[in-house]
């Protein structure tokens, strides 16, 4: 149990690392949470540079999901605790202790913790994102739709992960609030718009 415990902490502390803000920094770009959309993520890291620098930024978000789960799986820390424990680390993502509580929305870092269960399902998620923005041009909706449609996957593919998902789908649901109202007032930033 005490493992557990360490492993929750450990993740959640290694998700608190926000990559967007250091890369942004190291790379003396605008700090992405005063610029665009305000949001530490690879989405706005693109609107402020360019492909390639986004695309570091969404690698190490997953990383930050991926890493501790897999720790703890090799670590034999039973699978209900494995969930938490990616739960953990997009709650350090969302409000890192390293950057005053304020951080992102974790789709990357959540991506990054369903990562382990399966390719199958990785892929199902990824296609889901790609094909929503494809089709509206909107990284925030299709998260939306994304992790709606997550805990269906997780529940045909390992349903012992069903409540962890319910839970991440949620908090990310919940932390693109102001993305929804965006999206209904029509002044959403398409995924291509620069600044
Ligand atoms: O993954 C974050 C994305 O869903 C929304 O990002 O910058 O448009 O708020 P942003």
């Amino acid at each position: 149990m005490l493992l557990t415990f360490a492993m929750i902490i450990a993740a959640y502390l290694i998700g608190s690392i926000s990559s967007a803000i250091l890369i942004c920094r190291f790379l003396r770009l605008p700090d992405p949470r005063t610029t665009g959309s305000k949001n530490p993520g690879a989405t706005n890291v693109l609107r402020i540079s360019n492909k390639l620098t986004a695309a570091t930024v969404l690698f190490l978000d997953v990383l930050k999901g991926t890493i501790p789960v897999w720790g703890a799986y090799f670590l034999k820390i039973e699978p209900l605790y494995l969930g938490f424990i990616g739960v953990a680390a997009c709650l350090g993502h969302m409000y890192p202790i390293f950057f005053g509580f304020k951080g992102g929305k974790a789709v990357a870092t959540a991506l990054g913790t369903l990562l382990p269960i399966g390719l199958t399902l990785g892929a199902l998620l990824i296609a889901t994102w790609v094909l929503v923005v494809k089709f509206s041009k909107y990284s925030s909706l299709a998260a939306i739709v994304t992790v709606s449609v997550a805990p269906l996957y997780v529940y045909l593919l390992k349903p012992i992960y069903v409540y962890p998902t319910l839970m991440l789908s949620a908090l990310i649901i919940f932390r693109h609030h102001a993305n929804i109202t965006r999206l209904i007032n029509g002044t959403e930033s398409k995924i291509s718009h620069k600044i």
